[in-house]
């Protein structure tokens, strides 16, 4: 089979395709032709040793995939070869045939395309699990959406309007804006970068002027940087703030003043140790996002696609902030 490997810890440009043993499922494991793989911040960090984990190279980056089943392992009894999935496998997804973890491999329906079912767990997934059982967001609340124009970020845009939230839409461009205009956001406003954005509390007049005198009810971070603090500020009383990512570098240290003066909740979302901790529950939350799926009230918005050979622009284009919506690899062997 083909993988394309990080034998290095680099850039993009370390990434190698070369020819590998196909690899075999073990007990609970599934093995997958893939037919499509989901890129995400994360596979950026992973292959720079910046990721909180760091996996013996060599290794290839790609968290989500969606193929055909070619072999299971032992107890495995919910699919079987022949059949459509999708799959999280949190690496080894640029590559030919990928082996999964069964509990994260769930048959998608033939309506399904393979690039939308490789683009559904990450972000959807994680968004579904931080604004349906972290906030417990209910229809007719705000929600402002940090990085809207990103993976997470156009996830949280649907999911939200599909919970019936009104969604304001924060992003760098306006062609991120647009972007969630297009998907469901009620309004939205640019937020300026660098230098420009100075520090939280300035920002936060940005903000408050787009959130309203009342104040956000959810936010949803996949940002941090100085934004997460802006965001904070503006944050109605009883809100509760999502952490999801820090795509901007920085971890933001937040004056703990401004949860107690909001009556607000800081909320860690990570979904991996959610799916990890609690196998049952997620299947749950993926049968609720399938559900959604078919109604049409969620639908991955691909800006581009690639080769397996050049699975390192995506990355690169993910890296260097000019990704919107979701970026997918295409197996066409
Ligand atoms: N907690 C979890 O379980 C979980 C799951 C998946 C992802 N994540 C995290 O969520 C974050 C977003 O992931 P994603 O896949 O949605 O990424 P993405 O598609 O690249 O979106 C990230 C957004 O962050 C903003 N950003 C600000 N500074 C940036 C910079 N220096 N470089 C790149 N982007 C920058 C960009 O929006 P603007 O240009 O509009 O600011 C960009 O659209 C990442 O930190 C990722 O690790 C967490």
């Amino acid at each position: 089979m083909k993988a394309l490997l990080s034998r290095q810890a680099g850039g993009p440009e370390t990434l190698t395709l070369e020819d590998v043993a196909d690899p075999a499922p073990g007990p609970g494991q599934v093995l997958i032709a893939m037919r499509a793989c989901g890129l995400n911040f994360p596979d950026a960090l992973l292959i720079r040793d910046l990721y909180q984990l760091r996996p013996p190279r060599p290794f290839s980056p790609g968290g989500e995939v969606a193929g055909i089943v070619v072999d299971v392992g032992r107890e495995v009894t919910h699919v079987r070869a022949g059949d459509r999935v999708l799959a999280m496998p949190g690496l080894g997804g640029l590559a030919t045939r990928v082996v999964a973890d069964a509990a994260m491999c769930v048959k998608i329906p033939a309506a399904m395309s393979f690039e939308h079912g490789a683009a559904l767990l990450v972000t959807y997934g994680t968004v579904h699990y931080g604004l349906s059982r972290r906030a417990r967001i209910r229809a007719g609340e705000s929600l402002l959406v940090l990085g809207a124009g990103g993976g997470i970020g156009l996830a949280a845009v649907e999911l939200g309007r599909a919970c019936g939230a009104r969604v304001i839409a924060a992003a760098s461009t306006q062609a991120k804006v647009d972007a969630a205009l297009a998907r469901g956001a009620s309004t939205g406003f640019v937020y300026p970068t660098g230098e420009a954005a100075g520090d939280g509390r300035q920002l936060a007049q940005l903000f408050k002027l787009h959130c309203g005198a009342q104040g956000v009810d959810v936010v949803c971070d996949p940002v941090g940087g100085v934004y997460a603090e802006a965001a904070l500020r503006s944050m109605a009383w009883g809100g509760r703030y999502l952490v999801i990512g820090f795509a901007a570098g920085d971890i933001p240290r937040i004056p703990l003043n401004l949860p107690l003066l909001k009556g607000c909740d800081i909320q860690g979302v990570l979904y991996g140790a959610h799916a990890q901790r609690d196998p049952a529950a997620v299947k749950v939350e993926i049968g609720e996002l399938l559900a959604l799926y078919a109604e049409g009230a969620i639908q991955p918005h691909i800006s581009a696609r690639f080769p397996l050979s050049q699975g390192g622009a995506a990355i690169a284009a993910i890296a260097s902030r000019q990704a919107l919506g979701k970026l997918v690899v295409v197996n066409e062997e």
